[in-house]
Parts: C-alpha cells; structure tokens; sequence
C-alpha cells in the first residue's frame, strides 16, 4: 500500500489553480528565477519526509533564514541580551520598512529586515564569513544535510542591497548594531543566499516543531530557545498580513521572496511550499493558498486544540496486581490525569505497578507530578514497582513532597524498577 500522504499531496499541488503575483524583481537574480514552478514537503517529528511537485529544485531561504539566525543569536548572547537590540512586537509593516521603536530605538522584531540584520549581527563569529559559517552549519544541522550558499544571488543582492544597507546604518546611529554596517549586511545577505529545497524546509521546520530536536535525537535548538523562536514567528513572521494568518491558518510560519513558505505545527508537523510568484505582502501566492488548503483540510490550527488527557491513562489488574498503565507524552494536563488515577488507588499494602513503557518524553512538570502521585502510593502502604525502560522519570526518586518547586527532586522514596511488566509482576 502507498500511503495516502503522498496522494493526498499531488493532489494538492495539480488542484492548487492558476498563479497571481509577480516574482521579486528587486534581486535582479531572482527575476529570472523559473515562476511557474512548484513544490510541498511535510516532515513528520520522526523524519518521515512527503513531497510533491518540483521538490528537489533549490531556491534562496531568503527570509525563512531569519528566526534560526535569530536562535542562534539568542544561544549566542543570551534572550536577555538579544531583547535589549530587538523587539518582539508585530510590526505591521512591510518587510523592508524603515521602522524602529521610536523610543528605544530597537527594531520591533526579529523578523523584519532590521531586526534580522540585528540578529545577524549579534551572532558570534570573525567578521562576516565567520558568522555566515556558523549560521550555515546550524541550517545545515536543521536541514540534515550540508547547505551552501548560492553565490549568483548572493552576489546580485549584495549589488542592489541599498536598502538594507541604510537600515544597517540606521541601526547604527541609535546604537542597535554591532559591528561595520556594510560587513554585516554582507552577511546577512549571505545567510538569505543559502540554497534550500522543500524537503530542507519542511524537515527545518519539524525540528522547530519537535522543540528543536532532530529526528536523530540532536537537540540542536534548546527548547526555551526554541519557544521564542515560534513565539515571534506566530505573531510576526508573515508581516503585514500576520494576523490574518494566524486567524486563516493558524501556525506559525515564515516566508521568503525566493517563495518559499516554511509553517510548523508545535508537537505535529513541519510543512514547507515553494512557488516564486508573491502577493503585495511578499509572500508566495500559490504557498498562502497551499496552506490555507491544507489548514481546511487536515485541521492545522494551533487553537484546534486536543484533549490529549484523556486517553493517556488506564487502570487494568494483570494477575492481581493493580497496574496503571500509561501512555503518549506527558505534559501538566496529562500528568493530572495519570495521579487522578493513582489517588483511586485504595489505601493498602498491595503492590501497584506504574507501567511507563509507552511514554516517550514527560516534561518537567509532569515528571514532578507523577514522582509525587508515586510518593503518595507509599505514603498509603504501596509497593510501587517501576516500569520505565526509557527512563522518563530520570532518577525516579520522589523528594520528599516539596510538590512542584523547580529543580529536579532529590531524596525521598525510590519505587523498585524493572525492565517490563512481566519482572514487575513477578515483584
Ligand atoms: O533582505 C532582503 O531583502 C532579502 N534578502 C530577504 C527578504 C525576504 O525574503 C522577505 N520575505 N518575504
């Protein structure tokens, strides 16, 4: 059997109808760019990769290069730093707007060329190839496989790059950049230069939906990092027309003038289009409706949220040992469920199992939870007989019921573990 991804995919690409817009002319290279191509990628966490139409051409990131030199700025200095030269506020103007903040002088974010040619410039790195060597080897680490600049745009951009560079000079005058202007915007136009497909997209985007982990298992984002990122994509990264977006789509996402369009659905997916031709607002006309198909479609909407809870826990008795089996990924609200369940528990000296097999992640909120719904099991009289192969729980020991504090508890009652349920059965 073919899965029905790929079909369902095709389809989109032969139904998505005529093109409207006009290619970037203002980067002579990209005016001669091919329009009427046209690809989509979807790249599940686990790295599954779908595509459809041109998929293996490359084009210029562009602009979708903007929130990872913006994570590696934040890895680089510090988010305390980085809030210092740039805002996160929508800015409702257009990409290349003149706009600072008129009382601190900052860009209003990250996503709009002069935050993005702040955030470049606070990268760390010797001059600008420095910086651009680094900020290739995170996209290439994103993308899983080694990028590299396409050198004809580069040098065509740079040769039409005024804008860009009054802004650099702009950000000078109020103190916001650091280093020379003209070596900074030479940078950054090389960052826009890397050469992607929709395949590097759509898999970059599932490592930010993964909270930056790769699906090798390589945390390349940290997760906090990670957070600020989608956080200023949601509410900036499709400029002047970002809140109709969030409210038409609904995910966060990034485009560029090249046409790419990269979106990311926290938890789930990560999803990529490509089709040079762009709307008023810079972004690619063919990728919008793309999108909006596939938000009608497959339901993508952040504020389409689940009720993961209710299905993560299960109480079943295997040869007379109560066993509360749990599963999918446990956050605050599944980990309320799971100690609901253990509180059911009648008081007594019976053996109870906690069968964990099938976690795969608890974050660190949950795992505070369930190591005192564990502690409790104790507190009543229980033998809590552990089962958690992948060691979600980390050191399983339970503090001594300072509940929900901050650092990882320390101390307590250790339940006995084993391997599977079977040895737990066995005690
Ligand atoms: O700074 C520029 O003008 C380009 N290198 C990137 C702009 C861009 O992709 C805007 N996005 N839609």
């Amino acid at each position: 059997m073919q899965t029905p991804m790929i079909d369902y995919l095709h389809q989109l690409v032969e139904s998505v109808g005529e093109d409207g817009g006009e290619v970037a002319s203002y980067i002579p290279e990209l005016a001669q760019a091919d329009p009427d191509r046209l690809a989509i990628a979807i790249a599940t966490l686990d790295g599954e990769v779908y595509v459809a139409g041109n998929a293996d051409d490359e084009f210029t990131i562009q602009s979708i290069s903007k929130p990872f030199t913006y994570a590696l700025a934040i890895a680089d200095r510090g988010l305390e730093s980085v809030l210092e030269h740039i805002d996160v506020e929508p800015s409702g103007d257009a990409f290349n707007e003149i706009s600072l903040d008129p009382e601190t002088g900052r860009p209003l974010n990250p996503m709009i060329n002069a935050g993005a040619i702040a955030s470049h410039a606070l990268v760390k790195g010797d001059g600008a190839e420095g910086r651009t060597e680094r900020i290739l080897d995170l996209y290439s680490r994103l993308a899983g496989r080694e990028l590299s600049i396409a050198e004809d745009v580069f040098e065509s951009e740079l040769s039409s790059a005024d804008r860009n560079m009054a802004l650099a000079y702009m950000l000078r005058t109020v103190g916001t950049l650091e280093g020379e202007p003209a070596d900074v915007v030479r940078g950054y136009t090389r960052q826009c230069s890397a050469s992607v497909t929709v395949r590097d997209l759509a898999r970059m985007a599932s490592v930010l939906a993964a909270g930056g982990r790769t699906p090798q298992g390589d945390q390349v984002l940290d997760p906090a990092v990670n957070r600020q990122v989608l956080s200023v994509m949601a509410t900036c990264g499709m400029y002047d027309s970002a809140g109709d977006w969030l409210t038409s789509v609904g995910i966060p996402a990034k485009s560029g003038v090249a046409g790419g369009l990269m979106g990311v659905l926290p938890g789930q997916v990560g999803l990529a289009a490509f089709s040079p031709r762009l709307d008023p607002h810079g972004n690619s006309t063919r990728g919008v409706r793309l999108f909006e198909r596939m938000n009608r479609d497959m339901g993508l909407h952040l504020m389409n949220a689940t009720e993961s809870g209710r299905s993560v826990w299960r109480r079943t008795v295997r040869e007379g040992v109560p066993t509360h089996e749990i599963v999918g990924d446990l956050q605050l609200i599944e980990s309320e469920r799971v100690v609901r369940g253990f509180a059911e528990e009648p008081v007594g000296e019976s053996p109870v199992i906690i069968d964990l097999d099938r976690v795969h992640t608890a974050n660190d909120i949950a795992r505070r939870v369930v190591l005192e719904g564990i502690r409790r099991l104790h507190v009543d009289g229980h033998d809590v007989r552990l089962v958690d192969p992948s060691g979600v729980l980390g050191t399983a020991e339970t503090g001594s019921g300072e509940l929900v504090r901050g650092e990882q508890a320390r101390g307590g009652y250790v339940p006995t573990s084993f391997p599977d349920v079977a040895s737990a059965i066995a005690g």
